[in-house]
């Protein structure tokens, strides 16, 4: 897994920032910071995912998501793994708190249009 993660930072690192330049000021506060530190690696600043390893990976276009707060917030904490067990998102339930991760929903659904 770690090293794994090595290789999508790098991967990644162009589109955050490049999505940093952008800047949405809609956002609560905190949550977008959060998203950018934790998830934009994956799911990119744009929430898409449309880059070829995050298409690899299996990351969901949250732009077309649409899950309740409820069951965002339950992937936020609990993490996915595939079919044969294989983590593909990772739990962040140690890592942020109960305000932190409604502050997060918010970002999540952000992307939608
Ligand atoms: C290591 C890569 C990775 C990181 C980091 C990551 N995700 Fe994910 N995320 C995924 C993958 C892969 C999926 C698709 C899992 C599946 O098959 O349902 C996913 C799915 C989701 C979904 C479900 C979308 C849907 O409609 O099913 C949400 C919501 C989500 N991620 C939010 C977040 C948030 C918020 C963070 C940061 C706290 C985050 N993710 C960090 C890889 C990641």
């Amino acid at each position: 897994m770690a090293r794994m993660k090595k290789r999508l930072e790098q991967v990644f690192d162009f589109g955050i920032s490049l999505g940093l330049a952008g800047g949405s000021p809609a956002c609560a506060a905190g949550g977008e910071e959060l998203f950018t530190k934790h998830c934009a690696l994956c799911h990119s600043k744009d929430g898409k995912a449309q880059s070829p390893a995050a298409r690899k990976l299996g990351v969901k276009d949250l732009s077309i998501s649409k899950l309740a707060d409820g069951e965002i917030e339950k992937q936020v904490k609990e993490g996915k793994k595939d079919d044969k067990g294989h983590q593909k998102m990772p739990p962040f339930k140690d890592k942020f708190s109960a305000d932190e991760i409604k502050s997060l929903i918010v970002v999540v659904k952000s992307f939608r249009k």
